[in-house]
Order: structure tokens, then sequence, then C-alpha cells
């Protein structure tokens, strides 16, 4: 028996990083999963992985279509996990307004649009995990984008918590603090990115970046505990509390 037997957990983003570790771990608790994302190779390379009946739609969340297809293809939604999207990093007088703009496409709306299409398929006792990360609420240099969508995600999914409570449909956020293994461009040369998180975890009470892993265990708590609801869980081995 697992904690998830009978859920069906949506997934975007879980060919990669964050989302393929919550992927795996809904999977084992016993969850339908199906992921969603871009690149087709990747997603069959992610779905061997996870194993357990996975499946995964092809699915830009940019294009709200594309989201409301995803949806139509599953018959209700247990569990909503949107960990779809990257990053940008820059100083703000370099960065084209384009890259922030696709930036808040892919990661602010693609989240709204999966909730908007979701919530009609959630009954009681369904759950939604928004992706955010710790920038939200600490300061980030050469990141005032992402730090304002990670601020709007928080606010985005407080609102639904109590917009959804009636429903009982919990909301909560991930957010995520440094984590390594995962696909993000850091802009730095792909062999120097391990070296790179190194020397910025070493500001982190930890003393080392998160891996996915840390951030799935997350995600099983914001699916199974059953009063969670309305949080910003930030995982960031003791950043934010700095
Ligand atoms: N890693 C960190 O330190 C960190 C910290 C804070 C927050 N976060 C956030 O956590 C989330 C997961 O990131 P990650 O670190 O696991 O990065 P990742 O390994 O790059 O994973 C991103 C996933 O999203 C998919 N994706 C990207 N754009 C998409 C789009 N437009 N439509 C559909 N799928 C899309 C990617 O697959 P395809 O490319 O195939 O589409 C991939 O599966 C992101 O939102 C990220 O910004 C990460």
């Amino acid at each position: 028996m697992g904690a998830l037997d009978g859920k069906l957990a949506i997934i975007t983003g879980g060919s990669t990083g964050i989302g393929l570790a919550i992927a795996e771990r809904y999977a084992i608790e016993g969850a339908e999963v199906v992921i969603a994302g871009r690149n087709k190779g990747r997603m069959d390379e992610a779905l061997a992985r996870i194993g357990h009946g996975a499946r995964g739609v092809v699915t830009d969340v940019g294009d709200e279509a594309q989201v409301q297809r995803l949806i139509d293809s599953v018959p209700r939604v247990d569990l909503l996990v949107t960990c779809a999207g990257g990053a940008v990093f820059g100083p703000v007088e370099t960065v084209p307004m384009s890259a922030w703009r696709a930036l808040f496409n892919d990661r602010f709306f693609g989240q709204l649009s999966a909730c908007r299409y979701a919530v009609p398929k959630m009954a009681e006792g369904s759950a939604i995990v928004l992706c955010s990360g710790i920038a939200g609420h600490a300061a980030l240099a050469n990141y005032a984008g992402g730090a304002g969508l990670c601020g709007a995600i928080n606010a985005m999914g407080r609102s639904l918590a109590i917009e959804l409570a009636p429903k009982g449909i919990r909301v909560n956020v991930l957010s995520p603090g440094l984590t390594r293994d995962t696909a993000i461009d850091w802009g730095v040369p792909a062999s120097q990115v391990g070296a790179f998180l190194d020397t910025l975890a070493s500001n982190v009470p930890m003393k080392r970046p998160g891996v996915p892993r840390d951030m799935a265990d997350a995600a099983w708590f914001l699916a199974t505990c059953a009063y969670a609801t309305g949080m910003v869980l930030d995982v960031d081995g003791g950043w934010t509390a700095v």
C-alpha cells in the first residue's frame, strides 16, 4: 500500500530535475503519474526511469491550448504539481525584457492556466503544489525578474488556497532553494556548474546545495498532509532563516 494509491497526479516539468524526482516519488507511493514537458526524447527517458506505468504528454505550458489538451487527456486530477519552467539570470540592464516576459509566460501563466483547467476536474481531497523559489523572499542579485515571478507565484498560491478551501482542494507552494542535478541554465559552462553551485552553497547554513530528492520529500508532504494549505514551503538548507 502506498500513501498515494489510486491518485492521478499531473506533474509539469516532470522530465528532469525537481519535477522528475517528484514524479518518481509519487509513482513509488502508488500514484498514476502523467508528466508534461516540451522535449519528447527527455520525456521518454524520464518515463523509463519513473516506470510504474507513468505516461507523458508533450506540452509547452506557455501555450494555453496545450495546457488545456494536457488536462483534457485525463479523467480527473487528484494532484497537480507545476514545476515546468527554467530561469533567467543577469544584470537588469542587460537581460532583454523579452526574456523576463517569456519566463512569466511559462512559469506564472503556465501554472495559472494549469489550475484554470484542472480545478473543474478536482474533487474534495485533491491538492495543488505550485513551484516558486526562495528568490520570492530572499534577495538575489541578477535575478530581478525571477524574484518578482517567485513572489507572484507565492501570492497566487495563497489566494488560490483560500478560494479553493471550500471545495476541499488544498493549494501550497514549494519554494526550492539552490538545487543541483537539474537542467537549469545557470549561465556558466556545464563543466563548471558543480563548482559554481558549491561556491554559492558556502553561504547556506547546511553548506550544500539541495538535490531534487529533497524537493520530492517536501512535495510528498504537501501531497499527503490533509491540514496543509496556503503554505509557501521554503526547502533551502536554512538559506531564508539567516
Ligand atoms: N534548481 C534550482 O536551484 C531551483 C531553485 C528555485 C526554483 N527552481 C524552479 O523549480 C522548477 C523546476 O526546476 P529544475 O531545477 O528541476 O529545472 P530543470 O531540470 O530545468 O526542469 C525544468 C523542467 O521543466 C520543463 N519545461 C521547461 N519549460 C517548459 C515549458 N515551457 N513547457 C513545459 N515544460 C517545460 C523541462 O522540460 P523540457 O525542457 O523538455 O520542456 C524540465 O522538465 C523551475 O520552475 C525552476 O525555476 C529551481
